[in-house]
């Protein structure tokens, strides 16, 4: 059975195959306008959830995928990042709010509440930066962009997001927002 005779009827899933940082963006790439062929209606097309198969991600390494027309980054975190995600003082947020529609309510910026797993290992965040729109540029680890804060750096005007994808600096008003997500087996992601 194919993943699409799951949900017959009901959803238009499609699967990204992920095995690596740039090949999964080219495949992604490559998937979209076969999908838009084959779902001639944009209108459906536009509600679809889609799986994502992150088996081929490694860490400390992000895939961007597309869903319902914006990218989606989809991070897995090394140790590291998880702990220093984790140390950050909540008082340091512009943002306090998670921003994840999979807690229920205003649930505060805490990483626990940004992360898709108990682990934390995996970040998936909608890669809009919440000033203008931008896609912000990944850069975590990478100090040298945005003097310290590690995460993501949206250069049109500044906007500096940490490595949990809270806006630390810049004009931007909010946390990088959180799509609906989670796990429907070890190593597939459902969005939407
Ligand atoms: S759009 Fe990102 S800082 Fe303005």
């Amino acid at each position: 059975m194919s993943h699409a005779d799951d949900h017959e009827g009901t959803r238009r899933d499609f699967l990204y195959y992920a095995t690596g940082g740039a090949a999964a963006v080219a495949t992604g790439a490559a998937v979209w306008p076969l999908v838009n062929q084959m779902n001639p209606s944009a209108d459906v097309l536009a509600l679809s959830t889609i799986r994502v198969d992150v088996s081929g991600v490694q860490d400390g390494s992000q895939i961007t995928v597309k869903w319902l027309g914006k990218p989606v980054f989809i991070r897995k975190r090394t140790e590291a990042e998880i702990l220093e995600a984790r140390a950050t003082d909540l008082s340091d947020l512009p943002d306090p709010i998670a921003r994840n529609p999979n807690i229920p309510g205003d649930a505060l910026a805490t990483d626990e509440n940004r992360a898709l797993d108990e682990t934390g290992q995996w970040l998936v965040q909608i890669g809009v930066c919440t000033h203008l729109g931008c896609v912000p540029l990944g850069n975590a680890g990478d100090y040298s962009l945005d003097g310290g804060v590690g995460g993501w750096f949206c250069p049109c005007h500044g906007s500096h997001y940490d490595l949990a994808g809270r806006i630390r600096r810049g004009p931007a008003p909010e946390n990088m927002h959180i799509p609906p997500a989670e796990f429907v087996d070890e190593t597939t992601i459902l969005l939407g």
